[in-house]
């Protein structure tokens, strides 16, 4: 178990002392009971009940599809398992851009049924509204910037975001607007390294960085991908701890070679 200090309870204002301390943010994402137990109990910092349950546990291919309802059944199921560690919840697409009342009605859903401690948006300047009104019903907000994947119908790849120095200067602009709004951090996603520290510096808030180098407060990984069960996806940013995809293959052909050939139940597995 990996505890930072002897902090019963991560929230954000713990948050906001690791980057006055220089102290880096480890966050994962988990989306049910039994694995947020174990990242709990291994003493991570935040989990992410990432929009990205709709690739890693429903099988879609974009965030796009999946439901507040879907969200909140993950949530709820991430709650029943945390004592710890700060959760963070994706508001998922269609549920806070264009009508800002709509988007605290969500918000106030997440936390209420959830019991969820924040939530999660993609966007900056043009989301401002909702920002700003979820804010002010108590509800802290990550931001989250770069690579925003519910908006990979209009970027049309997954590649590196803000390589060009305009859409560096919006996202300059976009971290000063979400931290002024008064969102606890924001997650930095795919960008070049060398624009993501410049934005750590520029922002009191912490930065949590996915594919954005290692000048940033914290880390995010999907915990699929970071434990090699998901192995169709291998950008250069992903360090895959563990190949869990075969562990879990060869455990299966052993259990049905074993059934098949009467070798399980033994004896003593039996009543
Ligand atoms: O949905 C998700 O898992 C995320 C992370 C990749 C930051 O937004």
């Amino acid at each position: 178990m990996y505890l930072s200090g002897s902090v019963p309870k991560i929230t954000t204002h713990v948050l906001q002392e690791m980057k006055l301390k220089g102290e880096k943010i480890a966050m994962l994402t988990a989306y049910d009971y039994s694995m947020a137990k174990i990242l709990d109990e291994s003493g991570i910092d935040v989990i992410l009940v990432g929009d990205s349950a709709s690739n890693v546990m429903a099988g879609h291919k974009t965030t796009l599809p999946i439901t507040l309802n879907e969200m909140i059944y993950h949530a709820s199921s991430v709650m029943r398992a945390v004592t710890r560690s700060l959760v963070v919840v994706d508001m998922p697409f269609g549920t806070y851009q264009g009508n800002s009342k709509e988007a605290l009605q969500s918000a106030i859903r997440i936390m209420k049924e959830s019991g969820a401690n924040a939530v999660k948006i993609e966007g900056g300047e043009e989301i401002k509204e909702s920002v700003d009104r979820i804010l002010s019903a108590g509800i802290p907000i990550l931001a989250h910037l770069g690579l925003t994947p519910q908006s990979i119908n209009k970027f049309g790849t997954y590649g590196v975001r803000a390589k060009d120095e305009r859409e560096a200067d919006k996202l300059r602009q976009d971290a000063k607007i979400l931290e002024d709004a008064g969102c606890f951090g924001i997650v930095l996603e795919k960008i070049p390294s060398k624009l993501a520290a410049e934005v750590t510096q520029m922002v009191r808030i912490p930065t949590i960085g996915i594919g954005a180098g290692n000048q940033v407060d914290g880390q995010v990984l999907v915990l699929h991908d970071m434990l090699g069960i998901n192995q169709s996806f291998s950008p250069r940013f992903l360090r895959r701890y563990h190949n869990l995809y075969n562990e879990i293959h060869d455990s299966v052909v052993h259990y049905i070679g074993d059934v098949k050939s009467k070798n399980f139940p033994s004896d003593s597995e039996q009543y």
